[in-house]
């Protein structure tokens, strides 16, 4: 060891600042650690997940029906639809063939808008095709309406 006259202040001492640097990151590090365990703090990776999904399903444009039955025009590009895309299977009158007679009183699936509307977006599990990705909710709600006056003659 040297010895000089000179006082040697904080000789062999660790700066404060760094003193509080260390340990203001050692308790940045455990709160950063528990903020991300869902033990603690109830975060979670699918509670994110369902935060950005909830958050783009809002902003995805909503599939709805619109309101056609009165509309005359909307009901004969119905009629059209249904001669192009499902006479195949119900038959050009809609009396059926390797589908069900959707002229009958009572349908299996419901005969109101809403239950046609579910019925031609989605499908039926014995063969009937969902159309939603066809044609779109335009034409379904087109072709629902035109379905709506084979029930009201
Ligand atoms: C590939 C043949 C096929 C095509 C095309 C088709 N359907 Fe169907 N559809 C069926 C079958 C088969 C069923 C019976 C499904 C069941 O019972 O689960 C059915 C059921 C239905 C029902 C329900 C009937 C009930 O009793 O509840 C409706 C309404 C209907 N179809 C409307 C349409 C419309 C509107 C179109 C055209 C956009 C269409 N279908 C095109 C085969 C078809």
């Amino acid at each position: 060891m040297y010895e000089t006259q000179e006082p040697q202040d904080g000789h062999g001492k660790i700066p404060k600042g760094w003193l509080l640097f260390f340990f203001g990151g050692i308790i940045f590090l455990i709160g950063y650690i528990a903020s991300y365990t869902p033990a603690i703090s109830g975060w979670s990776f699918y509670k994110e997940y369902d935060k950005e999904m909830a958050a783009a399903a809002k902003t995805e444009k909503p599939v709805v029906m619109k309101e056609y039955s009165d509309d005359k025009e909307a009901i004969h590009e119905g009629k059209e639809i249904f001669a192009n895309t499902c006479a195949p299977c119900h038959n050009a009158d809609a009396t059926g063939g390797i589908g069900p007679n959707l002229t009958a009183p009572k349908l299996k699936y419901g005969s109101n808008q809403h239950d046609l509307y579910e019925t031609v977006t989605k499908g039926r599990p014995n063969g009937m095709p969902s159309f939603l990705p066809q044609i779109g909710a335009e034409k379904v709600s087109k072709v629902v309406a035109f379905l709506e006056t084979l029930r009201k003659k």
